[in-house]
This record gives structure tokens, C-alpha cells and sequence, in this order.
């Protein structure tokens, strides 16, 4: 069948702006849309730039914005985008800077993915395999959720929308990459903490949304998502609570376990404490929302049933389902 492919085309030294440019070719069943883009350049247009290696999904180098979503050229289907969409309109990654036509600039990201110490800092005391002494990585001594799959191809950080707005926050590639050194059992405990200690600070863990986009789009099921929530609950645990975002999931579960469901008038309170000039700033809202019946007296009697409601507290805290059931049962 003959289509017709329209590609973003931008030349720093030529193009004020990028503009779109329409090529014509005939394909066939299970050609994808990396096939297209090296055709093109070989057999219509020599100029046209695009960044590729391995052409099996395994270097990462293809990604880019096909159809308005963020895919690897090389295991992208023209036939299933033509399905789906009705057209294919082919662009470089969001949110990082062109070089030429489909290939952009990796530098930031790199930068970052550095900067999350992606190797062992230092090592634990402790031995990995005991019987040989060894720090080896043995099956069933590490789960890494499957973030070491990840390839490197940019497309989460190009979907993410905290990254669309601040371009400074860590992204999901890296703070994937980190999870995976938290998760290794060869670092030491104070490595670990020291890891999560910088991941914590502005532009790290409780800068993510939760939008899921880097899940969606991630080409090898790496769910940078998951793993920033791996994190956030790493830090927690290690009592790096100091933060705001830290404070407000602290804060949430503490209104629930005491008053048996979300107080909004109390959130601020739990999130900017003592900060005077940022409670002057929320007070008002809180007031008309009060007013306004959105938020329950703060200082009204606990819900019916906050007995049971503690009790699932108490047996999260425990860490035991079958403790849980046991607490449970002796709620009257
Ligand atoms: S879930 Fe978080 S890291 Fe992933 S794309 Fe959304 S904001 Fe970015
Ligand atoms: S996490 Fe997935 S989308 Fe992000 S760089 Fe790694 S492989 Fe690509
Ligand atoms: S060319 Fe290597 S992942 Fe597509």
C-alpha cells in the first residue's frame, strides 16, 4: 500500500521554526515505522535525521513521538499505528531539545542519571552469599522489579509531565536507575540512606505527579512509577519524613487513623506546621472551605467504627495479614 508519512523536520541552521514535510512510499505487512525513516533517507531524502542502532528494540537510540505517544520506531508497526490512528505523524521526543529533525539533544538526561549515583557507592558488611563469603548477586537475593530492563530510551522523561514543567526534577529514567541501586543488596545501609537522603530533596522522589504517562509508555515495562513509589516508601521508612511530600502522606494516614476519615482542614496543618507564613497563607481556605460545609469540624468526635479503622493500622503496622485478621476479630 502507498502512504503518506508526515515528519516533523527542524534545521537549527536553516528553520526558525519546525514545520512538517510529507513523503510517499509504498510498504508492506510488518514494516515498521523505523523501515520507513531509513527508506526515506536512503531512497527520497538524504538530509532527513534520525538516531538509531540496534533495530530490535534493544539500544534505545529510536525513540520518538509516533502518533502523539512516545514508541520506539524500530517495534512500531506502520500497519498498527495505520489501524489505530489513520495517519502516522512522526516527531522528535517532547520536552528535550532538537538537535536535527528526529534526533534530540540526551545531554540533561544522562546528566541525570548520573546524577542519582547509579552504581555502588560502597559496599555492605554483610556478605551476600554467606556460605562462600561472597558479594555476589545469587538468584533470590535481590528482587529489582524488573528496572534493570530499562534501555535508556528517553521516552518516559519526554511523557512526563512534571518534566514538562520543571525541567530540573530527576524524571523517571533515573530515579528508576536509583531504585534499582536501593534495591541491591551488595550496598550498605548507610549508602542506601545517604541515596535516598538526595532523592528526597526538591526535584527528586515527591516531585512526581503520579500520571502514570512514564508506565504507559515505557517500551520494557520498567514502571518508573512504581519504582518512585519503591522510593518514596524507602524513605519513609528510613525516616526521611522532613520533606512535603513525605509529610503529607504522614499527615493523610494520621488524620485517618485518628478521625476514621480525611480531614482537609487539618491537612495543611499536618503539611506546613510551623511554618507561620505558610499557614497565614492557607488559613483562609481552610475557613471559607469550612464554611462552605467541605471539610468536617476539625475538632468534631472521630467517625463510628474508628475502632476498626485503628486497628487496620495497627495490623499495617505488623506487617501481618494473618495479625491483621486476628486484631480484627477482637474488635467488638
Ligand atoms: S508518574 Fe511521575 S515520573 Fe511518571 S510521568 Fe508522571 S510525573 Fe513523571
Ligand atoms: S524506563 Fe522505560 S521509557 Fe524510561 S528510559 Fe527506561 S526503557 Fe525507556
Ligand atoms: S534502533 Fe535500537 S531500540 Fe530501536
Amino acid at each position: 500500500m502507498r502512504l503518506t508519512f508526515s515528519i516533523q523536520r527542524y534545521n537549527p541552521e536553516t528553520d526558525v521554526h519546525p514545520h512538517e514535510e510529507d513523503y510517499r512510499l509504498e510498504v508492506g505487512r510488518g514494516t515498521t515505522v523505523l523501515d520507513v525513516l531509513i527508506r526515506i533517507k536512503n531512497e527520497q531524502d538524504g538530509t532527513l535525521a534520525c538516531r538509531y542502532s540496534c533495530r530490535s528494540a534493544i539500544c534505545g537510540s529510536c525513540a520518538m513521538e509516533i502518533n502523539g505517544s512516545e514508541k520506539l520506531a524500530c517495534r512500531t508497526s506502520v500497519r498498527k499505528e495505520l489501524e489505530r490512528h489513520g495517519r502516522i505523524n512522526i516527531a522528535p521526543l517532547r520536552n528535550l531539545p532538537v538537535i536535527k529533525d528526529l534526533v534530540v539533544d540526551m545531554s540533561s538526561f544522562w546528566g541525570k542519571v548520573r546524577g542519582v549515583t547509579p552504581w555502588i557507592s560502597e559496599t555492605s558488611d554483610v556478605a551476600t552469599d554467606p556460605r562462600s563469603g561472597e558479594m555476589a548477586l545469587r538468584p533470590g537475593s535481590y528482587q529489582f522489579h524488573n528496572v534493570d530492563a530499562c534501555i535508556m530510551c528517553g521516552a518516559c522523561v519526554a511523557a512526563c509531565t512534571t518534566h514538562e514543567v520543571s525541567k530540573g526534577f530527576l524524571g523517571p529514567a533515573a530515579l528508576a536507575k536509583a531504585d534499582r541501586f536501593l534495591s541491591d543488596p551488595r550496598e550498605s545501609p548507610a549508602a542506601k540512606h545517604a541515596r535516598l537522603s538526595e532523592l528526597e530533596k526538591d526535584d527528586g522522589i515527591w516531585d512526581c505527579v503520579r500520571c502514570n504517562f512514564c508506565v504507559q509508555v515505557c517500551p520494557k515495562d520498567v514502571k518508573p512509577m512504581e519504582a518512585i513509589i519503591r522510593l518514596r516508601r524507602a524513605a519513609i521508612a528510613s525516616g526521611l519524613t522532613a520533606s512535603g511530600g513525605a509529610r503529607h502522606i504522614t499527615g493523610f494516614a494520621d488524620i485517618i487513623e485518628h478521625h476514621g476519615r480525611l480531614n482537609e482542614a487539618l491537612m495543611p496543618l499536618k503539611i506546613v506546621r510551623f511554618n507561620l507564613k505558610r499557614m497565614l497563607g492557607v488559613i483562609p481556605l481552610g475557613i471559607r472551605m469550612l464554611l462552605k460545609g467541605k471539610v468536617p469540624n476539625p475538632f468534631g468526635r472521630p467517625l463510628p467504627g474508628i475502632v476498626q479503622v485503628r486497628s487496620i493500622f495497627a495490623a499495617a503496622r505488623l506487617g501481618s495479614p494473618q495479625a491483621g485478621r486476628r486484631r480484627l476479630a477482637k474488635v467488638p
